[in-house]
Formats: structure tokens, C-alpha cells, sequence
């Protein structure tokens, strides 16, 4: 890349002079990538109208959420869940990003009991009294992306259920507190990783969070799990989401013949719930819930 001089417009297209600009804050940037960060990409920095953006398609995932909330029950199919999400989602004149992406058949995810995300929703597959199950909705509105998931448990659940549900729930929230501006991504998973071992559980290694915006799956890949290193540092505009997947027993998975489902290795329980957040000048904001 071509170095910027001083007197060139800035390169977040305010049309003001770098040195008056964005000058500082590179040269802080750059401070923190000598003291080991690593820092994604300008363009994956989002302006004020991109927040915008991905804060209405986050209103709009959240309200989804809530309707499948108020709807979901026993003896409804997986399938059904699925029209929900997909009609909500034209009803807000939003496209549900899963549909089509990378060949996914269907609205929204539907993970049950031992699938630990990427269910495929289906009429045959019915909800049962006592199933824990994640539904995870995508919307795109106006090009703008927002993804979150959350647990519902049916009827009776078993005490151990419950558990991995709250457990899994308390993990994510604590890892959204342990976010600040030029503080380190990789307190995500050192604060999701201890709090669910010291419960017995495990955390998914295979799959993890992501930035989110103008792409459903951009930089930085967010790890559930504790890493001594140094990681992406934590920069206001950044967005992106957390979105645990905590195991019963092992943290192996499988992935079934239908190319998606992924299921626990043990077949035991998994729990998984989603935000997409917003690294702002004093903390962080849920965008989706
Ligand atoms: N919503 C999932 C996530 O949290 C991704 C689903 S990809 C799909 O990243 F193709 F299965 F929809
Ligand atoms: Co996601
Ligand atoms: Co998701």
C-alpha cells in the first residue's frame, strides 16, 4: 500500500487533509502493532452510516428473534421455524443471508439438542417436549448484515439442559463486559474459556465468531477459546460477533453427510447463543440479540 503523505485527503473520505484527520490515529494504531496487536483492515472499520446500516438490520434480527420466541413450541416442525424467520424477514424488507449462502438451502439455522449450529430446518424434524434448541437468524437489509442466535428450551428440559443453556448464555454476556476500546479481541475467549470449563464444559474449537457488515463473514475471526497471544486490537467502528458454541463433554464435532449439520463428536448436548456487537469510543453496544 501506498504510504499516505500528510497533505493527501484523508483516506476515510471526509475530503480533510490526513495530518488533520486520521494522522494521530495511525500513529496510534501503529504503536499498538509494535507492542504485538494485530489490526485489521481500514475498509473493515466501519463509518457512522455503515453502523447505521448494520444497527437497523440488527433491530430487525432482534425483533425476528423475538417473534420466533413467542411462537416457538412442541410439535411444531423446524421447517415451520424457518417460514417464520424467512416471512419476518421480508416483512422488514430485509433477505435472510443464509439462503443461497455457500449453498445453505434454507432461512435460518435450527440447531437441536446435539447439533451444534448449521441445522437444516426440515418438516420432519419436529420439536420436541424437552429439546433445547438454537435458532440463528441473518438479515440483510439495505446491503447491511446482522446475525445473532439465541436458546429456546421446550416444555420440561432436564436439569443438566438448563444448564448448558444458562451457562452458555452467562459466558457470552461476560465475554460482551469484558469488551473496550484498545483492549485485546482474545479476552473474548479468555474470559468465555475458564467460566465454562470450571462448569465441566467444553468450547468448540472448529467454528467461531466473525466481523460482520458489509459481508456476513469478514476479518476478524473471533476464537471462544483462551489464547496466550496477543490479538486483534479492539478498535471503535469495529463489528462483529460473539457466538459461543459450549459443549456438554468433549469439544469435537462431526459434520453430517448433508455437508452442514454439525453435531458434538459424543453426541451430548451442545448450547450455543450469538450477539453482534459494536466496538464504540467508551465500550461496546449489542447490535443484535
Ligand atoms: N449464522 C451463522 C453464524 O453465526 C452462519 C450460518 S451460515 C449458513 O455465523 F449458511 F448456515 F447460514
Ligand atoms: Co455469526
Ligand atoms: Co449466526
Amino acid at each position: 500500500m501506498k504510504k499516505i503523505s500528510r497533505n493527501d485527503s484523508c483516506w476515510c473520505g471526509s475530503g480533510r487533509k490526513y495530518k488533520s484527520c486520521h494522522l494521530a490515529f495511525d500513529e496510534k494504531l501503529d504503536e499498538y502493532e509494535e507492542r504485538g496487536y494485530m489490526i485489521i483492515p481500514h475498509d473493515n472499520i466501519k463509518n457512522e452510516a455503515q453502523i447505521e446500516g448494520i444497527r437497523k438490520s440488527g433491530v430487525a434480527t432482534t425483533e425476528i428473534l423475538d417473534i420466533v420466541a413467542s411462537n416457538i413450541k412442541v410439535g411444531m416442525s423446524t421447517e415451520e421455524i424457518n417460514t417464520i424467520v424467512h416471512e419476518e424477514t421480508l416483512k422488514r424488507g430485509g433477505i435472510p443471508a443464509p439462503l443461497g449462502y455457500m449453498g445453505f438451502p434454507k432461512s435460518t439455522c435450527t440447531s437441536r439438542n446435539n447439533v451444534v449450529c448449521h441445522g437444516i430446518p426440515c418438516d420432519k424434524e419436529v420439536i420436541q417436549d424437552g429439546d433445547i434448541i438454537n435458532v440463528d437468524v441473518t438479515t440483510i437489509i439495505n446491503g447491511y448484515h446482522a446475525d445473532a442466535s439465541r436458546m429456546f428450551m421446550i416444555g420440561n428440559v432436564s436439569p443438566e439442559a438448563k444448564k448448558i443453556v444458562e451457562v452458555t448464555k452467562e459466558a457470552l454476556d461476560r465475554a460482551f463486559m469484558a469488551l473496550a476500546p484498545y483492549g485485546d479481541l482474545n479476552e473474548v475467549g479468555r474470559t468465555i474459556d475458564p467460566f465454562v470449563q470450571s462448569h465441566g464444559y467444553s468450547v468448540v474449537r472448529a467454528l467461531c465468531g466473525h466481523g460482520i457488515g458489509t459481508e456476513f463473514h469478514e476479518e476478524p475471526q473471533v476464537d471462544h477459546y483462551s489464547s496466550p497471544n496477543k490479538g486483534y486490537l479492539l478498535i471503535p467502528g469495529m463489528t462483529f460477533t460473539i457466538e459461543p458454541m459450549i459443549n456438554e463433554g468433549v469439544f469435537d464435532v462431526d459434520i453430517l453427510e448433508d455437508k452442514w449439520t454439525v453435531m458434538t463428536k459424543d453426541r451430548k448436548l451442545s448450547a450455543q447463543w450469538e450477539y453482534t456487537v459494536l466496538i464504540t469510543e467508551t465500550g461496546a453496544e449489542i447490535l443484535a440479540k
